[in-house]
């Protein structure tokens, strides 16, 4: 009988709710596949560190073991960052290996190379959790929203800065005590400036965008302004106003003005959806000519919801793999339409 062995690279956050989703799950997941998933071999950074989550399992601090092992048919990267992420990806594929990922800042800068590559050798590279945590938001676009022509995709994408303003704005909390919170609950960025200069959600907002409306959008096409500069008082002005404040990541695609895409933050009526969405909760809202308006909600961030989007690629993969059918739900790098030029 076919096992397909798994690849994991960072244990951290993610990654230890991967072994969690993986361990409870083991029995249903079999049935869903036809065929066992076994984590084969986890890639840390220090050998020495106690890692309670990984007893049992196979270590190594050198990716080649990994790269080398003909037995591992899924390389997961979840050590996050550009570099040496993008290239362990590429090579997993080069050596015939699907990748799953939950690495925004790589499907956003490089996602055209991922995808080449992913066709060139005839693998899968799949990256469900890098928008939205748990909430499936990529899959949907890929595949279940396709007859559309998507004109507008907006929403929360990034937990922390959720998090962060849902606390200042119900309990006055102030503003590094509630990063902190969220850097220790593990909602944050390894360098959590991405979140809240809003980077991360710009990265989210590429990729949403891109995947909407058949185009090409990047990091630098992206007008961004974080909540670094939101106060108590403008948060308490809202307030006194019926407003709400908010992140958001705005991407519309109109014949006047192209494909204008923002993250930015929003006075937001109480009476709107997304005013409602608290905590580390994220909500994306589409608009299609056929399906006219859908919302996606769920935990955007945190070890099990994200676990959830990256062991069901997993599963996904693992069902190809079984059919010998790679590519299934692949990814078309489509080249860049007219954009709407960023005002400085
Ligand atoms: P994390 O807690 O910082 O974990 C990263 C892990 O990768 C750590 O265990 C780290 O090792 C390891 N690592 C980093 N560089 C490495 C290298 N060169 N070689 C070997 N191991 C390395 O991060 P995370 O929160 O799990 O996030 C992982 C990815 O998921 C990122 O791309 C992030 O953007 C994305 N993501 C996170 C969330 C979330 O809620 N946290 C949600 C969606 C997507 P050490 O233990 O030695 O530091
Ligand atoms: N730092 C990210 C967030 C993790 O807070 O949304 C999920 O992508």
């Amino acid at each position: 009988e076919k096992v397909i062995r798994v690849g994991l690279l960072g244990s951290g956050t993610v990654g230890s709710g991967v072994v969690q989703v993986l361990e409870m799950n083991r029995e249903q997941i079999t049935e869903r596949v036809g065929a066992p998933i076994q984590l084969k071999t986890v890639l840390v950074r220090d050998l020495a560190k106690k890692r309670p989550q990984l007893a049992g399992y196979q270590l190594t601090d050198n990716y080649e073991d990994i790269l080398n092992d003909e037995e591992i048919d899924i390389v997961v990267e979840l050590m996050g960052g550009l570099h040496p992420a993008r290239e362990y990806m590429l090579q997993a594929m080069e050596h015939g290996k699907s990748v799953v990922t939950a690495n925004k800042d790589v499907v956003a800068q490089f996602g055209k190379d991922m995808f080449a590559a992913a066709e060139k050798h005839g693998v899968d590279f799949m990256f469900e959790a890098s928008v939205g945590g748990g909430i499936p938001i990529i899959t949907p676009l890929k595949q279940c929203l396709t007859a559309n022509k998507v004109t507008e995709i907006m929403g929360i994408v990034n937990g922390t800065t959720n998090y962060m303003l849902t606390k200042m704005t119900d309990e006055g909390c102030d503003y590094d005590a509630v990063l902190k919170e969220a850097q220790e609950k593990g909602y944050a960025e390894a360098n959590p400036s991405a979140d809240v200069d809003g980077l991360d959600a710009a990265r989210k907002a590429a990729i949403l965008s891109s995947l909407a409306f058949n185009t090409r959008v990047e990091l630098k096409d992206v007008s961004v302004e974080g909540i670094t500069k939101i106060t108590p008082d403008d948060i308490d002005y809202a307030k006194s106003l019926g407003y709400v404040v908010k992140l958001l990541a705005v991407g519309k695609d109109s014949p006047e003005h192209g494909v204008d895409v923002r993250v930015h933050p929003v006075f937001l009526p109480k009476e709107h959806p997304l005013a409602a969405v608290n905590g580390v909760f994220n909500a994306i809202f589409v608009r299609g000519n056929a399906i006219g308006e859908a919302m996606f909600y769920g935990q955007g961030a945190g070890s099990l919801p994200t676990a959830s989007a990256v062991v069901s690629d997993i599963i996904d993969v693992s069902r190809d793999i079984v059919n010998k059918a790679f590519g299934r739900i692949g990814c078309t790098c489509y080249e860049q339409k007219p954009m709407c030029p960023i005002e400085e």
